[in-house]
């Protein structure tokens, strides 16, 4: 038998949805992993083989170069396959793991902590428009996580109000719901806030240029939409902290770049250690030491 050490860098994607996510695959590859094995249609039931196979392969030395990620489209699946299989670790049995369903942590840290360069993020008041998706509920968590006051919008009061109990649930923080179902009742949230960031689905504006524009307290605007029409009107796609009259902006593409580099440092930062949870509040602290 060969002593070769085991330190091919192997990490296991276990996606909730029916295909595993060939962009999380991509990164992947680009944060350093050897090899990446797609999962697909994973559940909280079914990731107990899988650990066990993670855990009681490789001696002490080596475990480190098996890692798990954790994505889908839905963060609550991922959330419950995160748990099942943190229930499986004990003493040094463990592996490292990552959860980024939908890019919900890595997008949401990257525009909170270039947010965080632009203006002081404790005591502001926050505005998640269409706070109710993956991406937006981590924002809206991390805003919280750093000490702002946040307001989550959704176009239903009853789901918006639940993705707001779920972020308090999840981060023991309090995020306020209101129903914001068109344009003139998101221009009218927006003129209260200091911050407003946009996590839309890709293609909708949620509001338009006069709404920040004129607002006399706003004075940092974020969108992720990179797809036109982008969620903010008068913000450009590749803004990065450019000043529009002292308001500061920032596009999709602006804050997409430190989105990319942050996934694939937490991928490295996998590989570095055998006990290591990669959720919303490690890979927000990743983001602020690189933003
Ligand atoms: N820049 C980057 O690096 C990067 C990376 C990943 C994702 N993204 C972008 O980030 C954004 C958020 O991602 P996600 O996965 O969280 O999005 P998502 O789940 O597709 O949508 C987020 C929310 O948008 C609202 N929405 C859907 N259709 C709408 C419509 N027609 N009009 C108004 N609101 C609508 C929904 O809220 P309600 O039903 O509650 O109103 C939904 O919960 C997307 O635009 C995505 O493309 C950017």
């Amino acid at each position: 038998m060969s002593d070769t050490p085991m330190t091919a860098k192997l990490l296991y994607q276990l996606d909730t949805d029916a295909t595993p996510s060939v962009f999380d695959s991509v990164v992947a590859y680009d944060g350093g992993a050897d090899h990446v094995i797609g999962h697909a249609n994973i559940t909280a039931s079914m990731v107990g083989p899988l650990v066990e196979g993670a855990i009681y392969t490789r001696g002490p030395k080596e475990k480190q170069y098996t890692a798990l990620f954790i994505g889908g489209s839905n963060i609550s699946s991922a959330e419950s396959v995160l748990q099942a299989v943190r229930s499986k670790f004990f003493g040094k049995f463990s592996v490292s793991v990552m959860l980024d369903a939908n890019g919900c942590n890595t997008t949401a840290a990257a525009a909170v902590a270039l947010l965080g360069t632009s203006r002081p993020l404790a005591g502001a008041t926050a505005l998640v428009l269409a706070g109710t998706g993956p991406v937006g509920s981590r924002a809206a968590a991390m805003l919280a996580l750093e000490g702002a006051h946040v307001t989550i919008t959704g176009r239903n009061l009853e789901k918006t109000q639940a993705a707001a109990a779920g972020i308090t649930k999840r981060f023991g923080v309090d995020v306020k719901a209101i129903a914001a179902p068109d344009a003139p009742s998101r221009q009218a949230a927006v003129q209260s806030a200091n911050i407003v960031l946009a996590a839309g689905a890709a293609g909708h504006e949620l509001a338009d240029a006069n709404a920040w524009q004129q607002s006399p307290v706003t004075t940092s605007v974020a969108d992720l939409n990179p797809e036109p029409p982008l969620g903010i009107g008068g913000i450009g796609v590749a803004d990065k902290a450019k000043d529009y009259h002292g308001k500061h902006a920032f596009g999709a593409l602006g804050i997409g770049g430190l989105k990319l580099k942050l996934h694939r440092a937490c991928i490295a930062r996998l590989f570095t250690a055998h006990d290591q949870v990669l959720d919303a509040e490690a890979i927000l602290a990743i983001a602020k030491e690189m933003a």
